[in-house]
């Protein structure tokens, strides 16, 4: 072999060995991300919680890990946070299958759907307790649910949009999802309250599959396709917020009504900027603070209430926490 050849095989080898190298580093990283490790540090904790969400990376998701990372901090609990980064529901329910091969203490888990949540929320608490959070799928055996009623807080969003508008709006709902119960819930309270008001007519009801830029896309689609929309109900938190890019772009945001869920920092940007009317507030780190705590209380064999609807109310402009009403005036 010349000195160049060898040079050139050298520099091969090397390629291909750090190629490897990297390949099991990140195919361990995946592994256990996605599966909650049976990890050495576990003997340290008096028990172990995997809280799998819908969308990892979701400001909305992040807050509920906080309250339930909290809770675990202060019982000596480990807390493993698992799921899909982006919305998908099979992702979703291969975590909790995943959790629960791997033998942890508890999963609490939204309950997205009866056709496919109910029947593996069943298997799993054959084996281990299972709390829903945020989303129930009340017709399965999960031994508890905390978080919104969604039905009510839909209805809320209805009379708050019937109150500002006067009875008079054209409407356009963008929903997270067709298939999530608490979604068709929100839908439902919403279209209860509201039908009765002669002036208020639901026009659409379109998906944004709990995607900020879907949820755009949807609402540019319906300015264009329906130009005597005029007021807007997004059902999931980065709805009304894909709304609000839309309408500043292509509407006088003064004549449209934008009801949405949730206060994450942008969605309060819009409200002080008067982009969103109003949004109804969920609590999602009390959700995860107290799922954690309840699922202690229910392995220790405590009595718990089977349901523990935590508070929803709407926030408008002058409900802004000052802070943001500061901020407001900068933007
Ligand atoms: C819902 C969550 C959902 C999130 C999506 C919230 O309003 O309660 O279930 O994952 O919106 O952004």
């Amino acid at each position: 072999m010349s000195g160049l050849t060898k040079a050139a095989y050298g520099v091969g080898v090397l390629c291909f060995l750090v190629s490897c190298a990297f390949s099991v580093f990140y195919g361990y990283k995946v592994v256990s991300h996605d599966l909650p490790a049976e990890d050495k540090a576990a003997e340290k904790y008096h028990y172990h919680f995997v809280l799998v969400p819908e969308e990892l990376d979701n400001d909305y998701w992040r807050l509920v890990e906080e309250g339930a990372q909290k809770a675990a901090e202060e019982h000596g609990v480990l807390l493993e946070y698992a799921g899909p980064k982006q919305a998908n529901i099979d992702e979703h329910l291969k975590t909790i299958e995943m959790s629960m091969a791997s033998k942890v203490d508890g999963i609490i888990t939204q309950g997205l759907s009866d056709e496919q949540f109910t029947p593996l929320i069943n298997r799993v608490v054959e084996k281990l307790p299972v709390i829903t959070i945020d989303t129930d799928a009340a017709n399965s055996n999960r031994m508890a649910y905390i978080g919104t009623d969604n039905y009510y807080s839909g209805f809320l969003a209805g009379k708050a949009l019937i109150e500002d508008t006067n009875g008079q709006a054209n409407v356009a709902i963008i929903t997270g999802s067709f298939y999530a119960n608490h979604q068709q819930q929100r839908v439902q309270g919403f279209q209860d309250a509201v039908k009765s008001e002669e002036g208020i007519k639901i026009i659409t009801v379109e998906e944004s599959e709990i995607s900020r830029v879907r949820a755009a896309e949807k609402a540019y689609q319906i300015v264009t396709d329906y130009p005597k929309v005029n007021a807007f109900y997004g059902t999931s938190a980065l709805d009304a917020i894909g709304i609000a890019q839309v309408v500043e772009k292509f509407r006088e945001p003064d004549q449209v009504y934008i009801i949405g869920f949730d206060s994450l920092p942008e969605t309060l940007k819009y409200i002080s900027e008067g982009t969103i009317k109003a949004t109804v507030v969920q609590e999602p780190f009390e959700m995860g603070y107290k799922a954690v705590a309840m699922m202690i209380d229910l392995i220790e064999g405590k009595k718990v209430p089977p349901v523990i609807h935590t508070d929803t109310r709407i926030m408008r402009e002058e409900d802004l926490p000052d802070i943001h009403r500061a901020m407001g005036e900068e933007y």
